[in-house]
């Protein structure tokens, strides 16, 4: 079974009352200890990928090379979608790589600043029309999650409007909607814990509310663990104090809607942590296997904790086999 569509998977996760955590990948090591962590927690997994941001050759080596690691968890059933696509012909190349979900990040131009509504609406309706000709599910973005910069300052957040979301969702089509709620991607998010009039979880509750059948997804959800940033920092990194979504805030935000949780820099931060602390304490070594499965371990554990508070864990096997979509199955 392996590949599921987002659809799929997060109709699967309303009816059983719990999130999916698209956990981002950007080489088989991570996606190995997703996949490894959900064949632990018996979870499904959404396996979520930039396009342009891989240590392999080039996308598409890498996106084959998952392909063939996804068919070594036949239990698990897993949804491999682009995140953040940032043009129609990115998530062209996703869709012919069997991608079974692709996301359009309609709410910024090409040049990083926010892009109108109408633009957002015209850009993400053409990519629906398309994926789902091929069986591919599609997630928009609504209003603009924030992101950090390298210098640690963050980019502007743009507040989802409920008033625009039935209008989005009508005329794209989307299945998941991401709603910028106060998140932002990144190692630098809050300067203190964030309280309500940070995350505006609110917002969650009424879109959900009036787009029911569309899955709605926080994005930016990693929590920065201090005792992660002080492991990098103890071996060389210099990662200043930031406070990310605290869990409670997560399991609050999977009550009022939310169907998928997107988190990538805790994975980061658990990888790389273990592989500074590694050469650090293991200084005569130069051959990459330690290091590197230290790396896969720290970030099995971290991801297996997630999918165990986002209540996903043990619910693989409640899927029946389906169909794929076209694509998806030539690709397998
Ligand atoms: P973090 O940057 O908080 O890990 O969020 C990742 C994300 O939202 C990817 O789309």
């Amino acid at each position: 079974m392996a590949l599921v569509t987002l659809r799929q998977a997060l109709d699967e996760a309303r009816s059983g009352g719990y999130a999916v955590g698209a956990f981002n990948v950007s080489d088989v090591i991570q996606a190995e200890a997703a996949l490894d962590a959900a064949a632990e927690t018996d979870s499904p997994v959404i396996l979520a990928v930039l396009a342009g941001t891989t240590g392999h050759g080039s996308d598409e080596r890498y996106w084959s090379a998952l392909h063939h690691l996804i068919g070594d968890y036949p239990r698990v059933p897993v949804v491999l979608h682009l995140d953040h696509g940032p043009d129609p012909d990115t998530c062209r190349r996703a869709v012919a790589a069997g991608f079974t979900s692709v996301m359009i990040d309609g709410s910024l131009r090409g040049d990083g600043s926010p892009a109108g509504f109408a633009e957002n609406l015209a850009v993400t309706a053409e990519v629906a029309a398309e994926a789902h000709r091929a069986g591919v599910s599609v997630e928009g973005e609504l209003g603009t999650i924030g992101g950090s910069k390298t210098d640690g300052s963050r980019a502007e957040i743009v507040l989802a409007d409920p008033r625009q979301a039935s209008e989005f969702v009508a005329g794209t089509g989307v299945d998941a909607l991401a709603v910028a709620i106060g998140t932002s991607h990144g190692a630098y998010k809050f300067d203190a814990p964030p309280d309500g009039s940070v995350l505006h979880l609110d917002l969650i509750e009424q879109i959900a509310t009036l787009v029911p059948d569309t899955h709605l997804v926080m994005h930016g959800s990693s929590s920065l663990p201090a005792p992660l940033r002080e492991q990098n920092n103890r071996y060389g990194a210099e990662l200043p104090e930031s406070w990310g979504v605290p869990q409670e805030e997560k399991v609050r935000s999977i009550a009022m809607g939310v169907r998928k949780i997107n988190q990538g820099m805790d994975s980061h931060l658990a990888f790389t942590g273990a592989v500074r602390q590694r050469l650090g304490t293991d200084p005569r070594n130069v051959d990459p296997a330690p290091y590197v499965g230290a790396g896969r371990d720290a970030m099995r554990r971290m991801v297996a904790e997630r999918m165990r508070i986002f209540g996903q864990a043990g619910h693989a096997s409640d899927y029946q086999p389906i169909p794929l979509p076209d694509m998806a199955r030539r690709y397998r």
